[in-house]
């Protein structure tokens, strides 16, 4: 049986920094509100007519060079995002027409802050029964040009930033890889944190009272994401050490979605983990939902926080509610 390893990656973030300051300027908050709720100093934002494709296409660039790989080595494309460019398609095609590989295949999956690690599963699987042998996973997103930049919206606008990030997934009979992943979803919750409108539902899509309530602007209830959060964080690190067979002290880096550095916190205390274990930039970035796992690795690894050999969780949770975790051999 072979296996599926990350062999590759690379992340991008659009150059334009928005630090905390820069928001006092747009709504009613300050960076003490921000930095004691969320822990984030600054995040990117693009600049208008930067695509997530765009993005993708240079977090890609730069796992195929890390890789030591050509583009038409990739025989499989699974783009995670909650933000892609248009309606329909999804954003594989276009990264495949970018990048110039052929007729391969390519799918998006719409998990938001869980689409890397559902990814890494999904690339896990194809891999292990040969519809693919080098995939190139990726998670992109644009989240500025769709927030609330005003007082009502600031609860949601403080916390997300733009960014991609990429890995290349290819068979390998070397002992090393993806070991196990545990996926959830949870739909009684999807209204907690969403986004509503464009509907299919309406003729045309949305009304005009609907957008005069800001319902094509993203909702959290942010009490009851952080408490889900939390437990189930903790529940997926464990799920996936229980199917590896391993300890949570054999863990070398826990690479948690970037969600908010409260709930990175809570998560590292409850699970009994050492804070320099658990990797952490959202001071910089943000919260890039599917984004801030390959961003991370890709930084992670450029950092020299992880050998070979050593073993890593990825692990996240966001709408729908979605949560996961991948235990992976690097
Ligand atoms: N700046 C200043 N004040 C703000 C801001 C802001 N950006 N946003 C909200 N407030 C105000 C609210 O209007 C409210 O004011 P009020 O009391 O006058 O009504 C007050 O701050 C609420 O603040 P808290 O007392 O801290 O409220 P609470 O304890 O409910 O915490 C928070 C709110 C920070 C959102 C908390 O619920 C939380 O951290 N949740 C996690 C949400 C999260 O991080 N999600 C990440 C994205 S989803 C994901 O990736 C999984």
């Amino acid at each position: 049986m072979p296996n599926a390893a990350i062999i590759g990656t690379g992340f991008y973030v659009p150059e334009r920094v928005i630090k905390n300051a820069d928001l006092t300027k747009l709504m009613d908050t300050s960076d003490e509100w921000i930095r004691e709720r969320s822990g984030i100093e600054e995040r990117r934002w693009i600049t208008e007519g930067t695509s997530s494709n765009d993005l993708a296409l240079k977090a890609s660039f730069m796992a195929i060079e890390d890789a030591g790989i050509k583009p038409d080595d990739i025989d499989f494309i699974i783009y995670s995002t909650l933000n892609p460019d248009h309606q329909f398609p999804g954003n594989g095609p276009f990264l495949q027409e970018s990048l110039g590989i052929g007729t391969i295949g390519a799918m998006d999956i719409r998990n938001q802050c869980t689409g890397f690690v559902y990814g890494l599963a999904a690339a896990h699987g194809f891999i292990l029964t040969g519809v693919a042998k080098c995939v190139l996973v990726v998670g992109s997103e644009i989240h500025s040009t769709g927030l609330d930049i005003s007082t009502r919206g600031r609860d949601l606008a403080v916390l997300f930033g733009d960014g991609a990030g990429a890995a290349i997934v290819r068979t390998t009979e070397e002992d090393r890889g993806i070991i196990a992943s545990s996926l959830h979803c949870q739909g009684e919750f999807a209204r907690e944190l969403w986004c509503e409108i464009p509907t299919a539902k309406i003729q045309g899509r949305w009304t005009e009272e609907m957008i005069a309530e800001g319902r094509h602007f993203p909702y959290m209830n942010g009490r009851n994401v952080f408490k889900h959060a939390t437990r189930r964080f903790c529940e997926a690190i464990n799920e996936v050490l229980i199917m590896g067979k391993v300890s949570k002290d054999e863990i070398a880096l826990v690479i948690p979605h970037q969600a908010n550095q409260r709930i990175t916190d809570m998560v590292t205390r409850r699970m009994g983990l050492p804070t320099e274990r658990v990797y952490s930039n959202i001071h910089r970035y943000g919260n890039t939902t599917a984004a801030s796992i390959p961003i991370a690795l890709s930084e992670a690894v450029r950092e020299g926080k992880i050998q070979r050999g050593d073993l890593l969780v990825t692990v996240a949770f966001g709408s729908g509610f979605t949560w996961g975790a991948n235990l992976i051999r690097w």
